[in-house]
């Protein structure tokens, strides 16, 4: 089994994610949906608040019965699927909250998260993670064809170091666990404004601009 020390964590087991989470959800909500909107001035802030959120979140979440099995779970391989496991851990109106798992040999491909915004952070393993964002002509678009992303950057994470997409700013991403496997808390915004896509490179970066260009294929057509 995976070694992780965010198994040892001790604490009563009878809550549930919501009362775990009561008092300061909103808030966290909040430091996500600020993405894009100009709350902070930096993205240096930006991190630094994210990380810290995503840390006391899952902090909070692990004096749960219920997390604490999920996380056992996933990092168990128990709820393996053929490409990627998806396990809720708290939904209501405004976002939803669950862990992501990801496998060497099955890499996410690009896609988006239509308008809105979204975090995530290693529970257990690594993954490198590649973001862009869609340039202006073509976010209008509803149908499938050729487009072209800015690259945002490519980063390894580890443990508790995290991930986002904004509503347009790196809103296009793809993960690829470098060990076997990959288990991340993953808390995004609820409703997005449109289908999701799935983004297919037809050419190499243009390294100097950091643009590449993509088959967009629509979601009901994969
Ligand atoms: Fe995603």
């Amino acid at each position: 089994m995976a070694q992780t020390n965010t198994l040892e964590f001790r604490a009563p087991v009878s809550e549930t994610a919501s009362e775990a989470l009561d008092g300061v959800w909103k808030d966290f909500i909040g430091s996500i949906s600020g993405i894009g909107k100009g709350v902070y001035h930096s993205d240096a802030e930006l991190n630094s608040v994210l990380n810290h959120n995503l840390v006391m979140v899952h902090s909070l979440l692990m004096s749960t019965g219920s997390y604490r099995g999920l996380v056992n779970n996933s990092v168990q391989r128990l709820t393996r699927t053929k490409s990627w496991g998806w396990q809720s851990v708290y939904q209501d109106a405004i976002a939803k909250a669950g862990l992501f798992s990801t496998y060497s040999n099955a890499p996410v491909p690009l896609h988006d998260h239509p308008g809105v915004s979204g975090v995530v952070m290693v529970v257990e393993g690594q993954v490198e993670v590649e973001r862009y964002t869609l340039k202006d002509k073509y976010r209008q678009q509803t149908q499938s064809g050729q487009v072209e992303l800015q690259r945002c950057d490519r980063k390894v994470l580890k443990p508790f170091e995290i991930s986002w997409f904004g509503p347009e700013e790196c809103n296009v991403h793809s993960m690829h666990a470098i060990t076997d496997q990959c288990v991340m808390l993953k808390v995004q915004l609820a409703q997005m404004k449109a289908e999701r896509s799935w983004y297919f490179p037809v050419r190499t970066h243009d390294q100097e601009l950091g643009t590449l260009s993509a088959h967009r294929i629509i979601s009901r057509y994969l």
